[in-house]
């Protein structure tokens, strides 16, 4: 039985098919429960924790979502790789649904969010001029293209705080900005991922064109869902992949992450 992991995977329920000789493992952390039981087990070679993002029963709104449960939670099974499919809107007409960006940049435009770990007992201020992990996102890339998927090696992810979908103006003003797609989850998840020095990897597919965008109407509730389901069979099989191709010992600079810096607790794992 697998109780420990080195690969964490944040994604939607679709994903817990993911793993074999899988357990549960009901885990409790300084900021509360994770969104859900964390489910600990194998995918080839490599053992993988997953929390679904939302919740099992997708109870959490964007802005709601426990973040640094679940990033903590993570680190405690001794996951230090951490992947993060998610359903994104692209504002560029030529990046279409069904593509996937692994975006190299993000932009934070989320609002009251608990995103930092490190609020009392000092101050900590970590680096965060590459969010991503340089390895994590090589593997994500290369692996997409030998599947076949059409995909973006970059580009900036911005982050809203939703619940709602953007206005026409808010989306032709990222677009005008040269960012690429806009979601709801990246943010504070990459921040919080490097706070606990872990390695944090977006893999986004993109659902719709946002409004902006878009000649139509502007997305949907419905459309988001209903494309990611339809796509879902096909993200787990890529994301089982990343994670055989993640190499096992990081040269990245992601556990360097907090060097130098007086850390107020323990990390946790
Ligand atoms: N998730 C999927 N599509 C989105 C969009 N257009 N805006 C924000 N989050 C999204």
């Amino acid at each position: 039985m697998v109780t420990r992991a080195d690969i964490g995977v944040i994604g939607g329920s679709g994903f817990y098919s993911l793993l074999d000789d899988a357990t549960e493992v009901e885990i409790t952390t300084p900021y509360g429960p994770p969104s859900d039981v964390v489910t600990v087990g194998r995918i080839g070679g490599r053992s993988v924790a997953f929390v679904p993002r939302h919740g099992r029963d997708h109870r959490f709104p964007p802005h709601r979502i426990p973040y640094r449960a679940n990033l903590w939670a993570l680190r405690s099974l001794g996951v230090r790789q951490v992947l993060a499919p998610s359903a994104v809107g692209s504002l560029r007409a030529e990046i279409g649904p069904g593509a996937l960006v692994v975006p190299d940049q993000i932009v934070d435009r989320t609002a009251g969010r608990a995103q930092t770990y490190y609020d009392a007992d000092g101050v900590v201020h970590v680096a965060f001029a590459d969010p991503y992990c340089p390895s994590g996102r090589a593997a994500a890339v290369s692996t997409a293209r030998s599947a076949d998927w059409e995909v973006t090696d970059g580009g900036t992810l911005v982050v809203i705080e939703g619940p709602r979908f953007s206005s026409r103006a808010e989306s032709r003003w990222f677009s005008g900005n040269g960012w690429s797609i806009v979601g709801m989850t990246g943010f504070p998840e990459s921040v919080l991922a490097r706070e606990l020095a872990l390695c944090y990897t977006s893999i986004s597919l993109v659902t719709d064109h946002d409004a902006g965008v878009e000649a139509g109407e502007g997305v949907t509730h419905d459309e988001v869902l209903s494309f990611f389901a339809t796509n879902v069979g096909r993200m787990r099989s890529l994301v089982a992949d990343v994670v055989a191709a993640l190499p096992e010992e990081r040269t990245c600079p992601c556990p360097t992450a907090l060097d130098g810096l007086k850390l107020p607790f323990d990390l946790p794992g």
